[in-house]
């Protein structure tokens, strides 16, 4: 499952590899630009659904039916990914953000089955030169879900959206040039 669908990357590979999967997005936009993403054949053979909804109320999903959740939230509101659709989480302040996130955790939590692993990739931000970290205050939310952390990858990113605008200008900061990639267990 990815519940941040996006474009559709998560499920693409889920295709490839011939594996079930659902990818749920709140922009309807996000979710027929997937579709036609997924519009290719393959030789593995799966089912693949994409659906409108909201990470944080996946009640069409029944609890414990999920085998792993791999997905891409918006970092806060540093891109934001709509105008106005109500219940998009990258409009939020980030205080605000870490408080949908408890709920799109515990939702998470609820739909796995257990030993499985929930994965999701985000990154730091830094507003007004102070860098906000929202990898681990985000990942705290899914300990405080009830997931077990299992693994912090960094993986390296140096172009971001700002790096054209910083670059040979002066600043009193280093850029971030890392995302993580968390790895988290449903034990029981
Ligand atoms: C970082 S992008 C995902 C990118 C994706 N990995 C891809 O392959 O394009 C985050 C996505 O979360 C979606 N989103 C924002 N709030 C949401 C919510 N409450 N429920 C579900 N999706 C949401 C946005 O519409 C956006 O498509």
């Amino acid at each position: 499952m990815d519940q941040f669908l996006g474009s559709g990357t998560t499920l693409i590979e889920a295709k490839l590899l011939g594996r079930n999967a659902i990818g749920v997005d709140i922009n309807s936009e996000a979710v027929k630009l997937s579709n036609t993403n997924l519009n290719f054949t393959c030789q593995e053979r799966s089912k693949i659904f994409t659906k409108q909804g909201n990470a944080t109320n996946l009640s069409f999903i029944k609890d414990e039916s999920i085998d792993l959740i791999c997905t891409h939230p918006p970092y806060a509101d540093i891109i934001r990914y709509s105008k106005d659709i109500q219940g998009d989480i990258s409009h939020l302040k980030y205080d605000e953000f870490l408080k949908k996130l408890e709920q799109v955790a515990r939702e998470a939590y609820r739909v796995l089955k257990k030993q499985r692993i929930c994965t999701y990739m985000i990154g730091d931000i830094r507003k007004k030169g102070y860098v906000l970290p929202l990898g681990m205050n985000s990942m705290q939310k899914f300990v405080d879900a009830g997931f077990k952390l299992k693994e912090i990858i960094i993986k390296e990113q140096h172009n971001c959206r700002s790096s054209d605008y910083w670059e040979g200008r002066e600043r009193k900061f280093l850029m971030l040039a890392h995302e993580y990639i968390l790895v988290l267990e449903k034990l029981n």
